[in-house]
């Protein structure tokens, strides 16, 4: 998962705080509910925690993902052919990408991330991985139109989005963001994209809350980060983290829950929390495949082929960009 909303540091190691944390922040919690668009928890230490969520056995996401990219890549590459450019949006750790490079023989890799120093890091391990491949980052924030390197130019494209990080959104954005990623790779690309399935809830519910609690630790480490970036006073110990399946919006949500009645400041400003109130912090959306196969669709992507583990719990879709439609 990218990290992609890192506070920087100057030389003088002063904190330089995105004015977007800012203004989501102080407009999230004076909304009524209270709530943060969850592209915040990836700090530092918010993306360190999300690996080590990856690892937890509750958190089947990742293991499935991995087994069915390593089990199918060889027949996505038979499917897309030789010689496309992989251009992953969000690469962080680029911890999957192995698999599908392995067997797909691109003709080069385009890793995606808005913090440069992990995407260097990243590639870095990479091009040394796989001697002879072009690996050209590209420091962007996905969730924006974002221009490949012009010597891409004329290679055929393979988007890939691993993760159901498409899960973080509700329906408008995540065509919105499907359309953009269209935008990126252009026509004639093709996109592999990992959805997350619409399951039982005593499975959904103990990957986003742990037994080891590090899904609460991410949680909570969004009001460690507002204390730090933004002067905040809030006690941590005055709240905890919750997971809820929302079945009627085939959603888990996570919630931040004040345990009593607390009042706190963020940038000078002054919040009060009765007990019991909370803090909408993410949502998880997950799918059905008609649902996926739909919001493909309406995100500009035909669906081509997908595979699905035996326990019907992830799957991934190979699509293909619906070619432009001309005004007459
Ligand atoms: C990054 N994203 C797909 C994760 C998810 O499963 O929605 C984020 C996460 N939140 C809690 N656990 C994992």
């Amino acid at each position: 998962m990218a990290q992609y909303s890192l506070a920087k540091k100057t030389e003088s190691s002063d904190i330089v705080v995105d004015p977007a944390f800012r203004d989501d922040i102080l407009a999230g919690f004076t909304a009524m509910p209270k709530t943060t668009p969850a592209r915040w928890f990836y700090d530092q230490r918010g993306s360190e925690l999300f690996e080590d969520i990856t690892r937890l056995p509750e958190y089947y996401p990742t293991r499935i993902e991995t087994q069915l990219l390593e089990t199918h890549c060889a027949q996505v590459g038979q499917i897309i052919g030789k010689g496309r450019a992989v251009v992953e949006f969000g690469a962080g750790s680029a911890a999957k990408t192995p698999h599908l490079l392995r067997q797909i023989d691109p003709a080069a890799y385009v890793p995606i991330d808005i913090s440069g120093d992990f995407l260097r890091e990243s590639s870095a391990v990479l091009a040394r991985d796989f001697p002879g491949l072009p690996v050209r980052p590209v420091e962007a924030d996905f969730l924006c139109p974002v221009q490949l390197p012009k010597e891409l130019a004329n290679i055929p494209r393979l988007g890939f989005f691993p993760g159901s990080t498409i899960g973080n959104f509700d329906a408008p954005a995540a065509v919105d963001l499907l359309r953009s990623l269209h935008w990126s790779l252009g026509e004639g690309a093709m996109l592999l994209i990992g959805i997350d399935r619409i399951k039982d809830a005593s499975v959904l519910v103990p990957a986003y809350d742990d037994t080891a609690g590090v899904t609460a630790q991410f949680n909570l480490n969004l009001l460690a980060r507002i204390n730090r970036e933004l002067d905040g006073t809030i006690p941590l110990d005055a709240f905890r983290h919750l997971a809820v399946w929302n079945d009627d919006r085939a959603r888990i949500e996570m919630h931040l829950e004040a345990v009593r009645d607390v009042t706190f400041a963020i940038d000078s400003n002054r919040y009060s929390m009765r007990a019991g109130e909370t803090i909408h912090t993410e949502n998880s959306y997950k799918y059905g495949l008609r649902d996926a196969r739909l919001l493909l669709r309406a995100g500009g992507w035909n669906p081509v082929n997908e595979w699905t583990d035996a326990g019907d719990m992830f799957s991934l879709f190979l699509a293909e960009a619906q070619p432009e439609k001309l005004a007459v």
